[in-house]
């Protein structure tokens, strides 16, 4: 008898904690009354206190570091070892800044996330700020947000090279999270009070960022179009990174509702396959002439990015367009 009670009360209690699970599913990081996204669920539980890191986060590249569609392509599902340790890595402050991260097994589809930066072998939560919450402890560290915790994953395919040759190395050991991560006045937990914080959302190859680091102009000069970019506010090269990423200036002229004229550069590392690096360099200004052949028209010039060359330029991301009559 006794054994059958315990075997029941056993029973509700593993149905009321599957309940209460359901529940904090639910409403994990909610407030109730107020309408706000749901939120995953990383690891460690951060969003339930930090709600906007998490917001901006969730829509940031490195979010999307082990799910993207080109990564996934580039790396044959995933089945290529040697390129997924820094696309899933476990804590960076474990292996320490400057060393390639090791990758997790845990959650690896949220790709570059808060525990891998964020947390020592402790469960410490480095940062700058020297908070002192009670729900965790805090490691006040200088080397946060430096360059060299960012060259942990971004140096090996050039960034960090690049942007040691400019001025805003030299101003700042922080210039890439001054640039990627611009201050937001916030909460940075919820309820506390408002401090200088730092955006999450890590904008790099958008129009926003891109229209922002380089100017793209374009002048009808005898039967030439001229298209001009100046690489203004760009710390390193554009576009950065491993040699798959590509971007294009493409420019087309309409005459009479039709495409008379098509005319890409292509601006791309290809020196592993012995051709030239004509990716945009910092402070770089390019003129790019398009002998028109008396044609007249419409010009659409736009600039393109892939994260992968291979995609077709449909599937491209337009960080530029303008409209320029040629008459
Ligand atoms: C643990 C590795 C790792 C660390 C540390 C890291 N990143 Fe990244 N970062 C990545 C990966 C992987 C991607 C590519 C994500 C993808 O698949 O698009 C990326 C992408 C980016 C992008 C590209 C956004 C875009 O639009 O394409 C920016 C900007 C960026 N990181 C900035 C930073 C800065 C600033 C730091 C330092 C504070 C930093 N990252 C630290 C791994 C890392
Ligand atoms: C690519 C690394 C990276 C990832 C991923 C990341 N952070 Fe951060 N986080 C930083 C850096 C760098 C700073 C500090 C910037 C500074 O002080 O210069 C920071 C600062 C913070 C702060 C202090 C307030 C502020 O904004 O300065 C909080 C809180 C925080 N992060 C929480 C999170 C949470 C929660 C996540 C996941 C949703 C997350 N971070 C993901 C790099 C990262
Ligand atoms: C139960 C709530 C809670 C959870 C969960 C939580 N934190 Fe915090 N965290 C706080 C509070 C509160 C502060 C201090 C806020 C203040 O004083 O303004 C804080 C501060 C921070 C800071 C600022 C450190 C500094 O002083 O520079 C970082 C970074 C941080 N947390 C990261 C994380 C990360 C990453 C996670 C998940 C692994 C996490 N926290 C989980 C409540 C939480
Ligand atoms: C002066 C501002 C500035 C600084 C400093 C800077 N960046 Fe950028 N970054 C930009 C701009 C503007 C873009 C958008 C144009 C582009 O894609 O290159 C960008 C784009 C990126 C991208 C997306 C690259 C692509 O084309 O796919 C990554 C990754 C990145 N930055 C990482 C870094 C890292 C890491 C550092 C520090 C070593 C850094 N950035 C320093 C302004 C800056
Ligand atoms: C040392 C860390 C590291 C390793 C190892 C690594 N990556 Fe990345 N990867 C990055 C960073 C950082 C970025 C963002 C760079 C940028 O866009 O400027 C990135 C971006 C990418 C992108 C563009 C973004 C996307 O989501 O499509 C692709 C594709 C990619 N990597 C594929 C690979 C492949 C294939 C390998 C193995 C050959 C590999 N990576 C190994 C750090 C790494």
């Amino acid at each position: 008898m006794r054994n059958g009670y315990e075997k029941w009360g056993r029973i509700v209690l593993l149905i009321a904690s599957l309940g209460l699970a359901t529940l904090w599913g639910i409403w994990d990081g909610f407030s109730p009354g107020q309408e706000q996204p749901r939120l995953p669920r990383v690891r460690k539980r951060c969003q339930v206190c930090h709600r906007a890191e998490t917001i901006d986060w969730m829509q940031s590249r490195h979010a999307r570091a082990w799910v993207s569609e080109t990564f996934t392509q580039a790396t044959n599902n995933r089945t290529r070892t040697e390129c997924l340790h820094c696309h899933a890595p476990d804590r960076v402050l474990v292996t320490g800044f400057g060393k390639e991260p090791t990758l997790r097994t845990e959650l690896q589809d949220h790709g570059v996330d808060c525990v891998g930066c964020h947390e020592d072998a402790n469960e410490a939560h480095h940062g700058t700020l020297g908070t002192k919450p009670d729900e965790h402890a805090v490691v006040k560290n200088d080397r946060f947000g430096t360059v060299e915790m960012c060259a942990t994953c971004h140096a090996k395919f050039g960034t960090v090279d690049e942007f040691k040759q400019t001025k805003w190395a030299a101003e700042s050991p922080r210039a890439c999270v001054t640039c990627h991560m611009p201050e937001v006045k916030r909460p940075i937990a919820v309820d506390k009070p408002v401090r200088t914080a730092h955006a999450h959302t890590f904008k790099g190859a958008d129009p926003e960022t891109f229209q922002k680091g380089v100017r793209v102009e374009a002048t009808v000069s005898g039967d030439n179009l001229i298209v001009k970019l100046t690489s203004a506010e760009v710390g390193h090269n554009f576009p950065t990174g491993a040699d798959l990423v590509v971007a294009i200036v493409d420019v087309r002229l309409i005459s009479n509702g039709q495409e008379s004229l098509k005319h890409q550069t292509l601006l791309a590392n290809d020196a592993a396959t012995g051709g030239a690096d004509t990716r945009l360099k910092p402070g770089e200004v390019r003129e790019i002439t398009i002998p028109l052949q008396g044609k007249k028209g419409e010009a659409v010039i736009r600039v393109l990015h892939k994260y992968l060359r291979t995609l077709p330029d449909e599937k491209a991301t337009v960080l530029f367009e303008m409209r320029k009559p040629v008459d």
